[in-house]
């Protein structure tokens, strides 16, 4: 067999996992965003984060009481928690809701811009128990401090990386890296400073077209800046460094597995569930909150019988609703692509990278 046939046969064999999956859901990860206050003001905030003005967040007992209850309900094999924001650690309660998970034996990780992480944050984080951590550098220094509305960001950012590798504790520090049209330009200088940190991984994807970003069309990334982004990142790898493309996304046979150390699988809402700051139960975090994927909130439902119940909006091939994907050669493999992109009242996929990535010229 050729490397596609290789290819093929895999994703053949996963289409049909997914299939049994979309009937028999398991609960992986489950996402916490314990605030939408934040100490930034990044322009492609898909959460909007600062021209929000949060209210009614859950308390450090409502979040308490999740754990007691996703403990009780999931304990033959306890989801990842992941936490983030808005900025996380500027949720007035997290060391005690998290020293809370770290006793009931949760495995967990976080998202965060890294400018609060101290020395103190950091033997905090290593109290709590915290495994994995992907902090955000969006390019070099001027542009990062530019695209977070922060000057001194970048320099806070390194050092609570800094922080944290020095006290060796967390399995996985990740970078992760936002480009857009503007900034595509720096991922060489930006690899050489990341291969002088003593990082886990670099992750680098092109920004999304959701919230904050959709305000600047002109910084969206192009066919070519997505290609570009992919020939990036599969070069770096070819040369066994831990770069790495995130979860978006059906890439076609030329990139899957060439860019990630997995197939494209959105399992948003078959192996993925979120909890929202103030108590709504989605999918991913990523996907914008419209009606229809808004699941419950679990201060009227237990989040099992939410989890249990609803969420057939994002268990079935979305492909058979949208008219350009029924009829896609790679509709197996890609089931209509990736639910943050997707069109949950319209029922259609906003944006296929496959059809980006055929029509770039570079
Ligand atoms: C919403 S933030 C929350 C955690 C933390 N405040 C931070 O910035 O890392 C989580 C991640 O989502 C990314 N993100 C936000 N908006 C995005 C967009 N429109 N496209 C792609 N990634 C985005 C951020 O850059 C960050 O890496
Ligand atoms: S991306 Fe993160 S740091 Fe930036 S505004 Fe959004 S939540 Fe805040
Ligand atoms: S919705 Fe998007 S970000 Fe969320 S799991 Fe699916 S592909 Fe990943
Ligand atoms: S047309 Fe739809 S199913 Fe086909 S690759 Fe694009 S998003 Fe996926």
């Amino acid at each position: 067999m050729n490397v596609y046939e290789v290819k093929k046969d895999y994703m053949e064999k996963q289409a049909a996992y997914r299939r049994k999956a979309f009937k028999k859901q398991k609960l992986r990860q489950l996402f916490f965003e314990f605030t939408l206050n934040c100490n930034e003001h990044c322009w492609h905030c898909g959460s909007r984060c600062g021209d929000v003005h949060p209210v009614n967040e859950m308390t450090a007992d409502e979040w308490k009481a999740v754990l007691d209850h996703v403990k009780e309900n999931f304990g033959e094999k306890l989801p990842q928690i992941n936490v983030t924001g808005g900025e996380p650690l500027l949720y007035p309660h997290f060391e005690e809701v998290m020293s809370y998970a770290h006793a009931l034996g949760f495995k967990w990780g976080m998202t965060s811009n890294a400018i609060l992480i101290t020395k103190d944050v950091a033997e905090m984080l290593k109290r709590c128990g915290m495994g994995t951590i992907s902090v955000s550098i969006d390019g070099l220094r001027d542009t990062h401090d530019r695209l977070r509305g922060l000057t001194g960001a970048y320099d806070r950012a390194m050092a609570g990386i800094q922080n944290l590798i020095d006290l060796k504790f967390a399995r996985h520090i990740m970078i992760t890296t936002v480009v857009n049209h503007e900034t595509i330009q720096e991922l060489e200088p930006l690899y050489k400073i990341m291969c002088d940190i003593d990082i886990d991984s670099w992750r680098v994807i092109g920004v999304e077209p959701l919230g904050r970003a959709l305000q600047y069309p002109e910084k969206l990334m192009t066919p070519d800046d997505q290609k570009t982004l992919m020939d990036f990142i599969r070069s770096k790898r070819a040369e066994d460094m831990p770069v790495t493309y995130g979860c978006s996304h059906y890439l076609g046979l030329d990139y899957e597995m060439e860019v990630r150390d997995w197939y494209f699988f959105c399992m948003a809402g078959v192996s993925i569930a979120s909890i929202t700051s103030t108590g709504d139960v989605t999918a991913c975090l990523d996907i914008a909150r419209t009606p229809s994927v808004i699941q419950g909130n679990i201060r009227e439902r237990s989040f099992a019988d939410i989890w249990n119940n609803e969420f057939k909006a994002f268990r079935y091939d979305k492909a058979e609703d949208d008219t350009t994907c029924k009829d896609c050669k790679s509709r197996e493999f890609c089931m209509g692509g990736s639910c943050h992109t997707w069109d949950f009242e319209e029922k259609k996929q906003r944006l296929c990278l496959l059809n980006e990535l055929n029509t770039a010229m570079v």
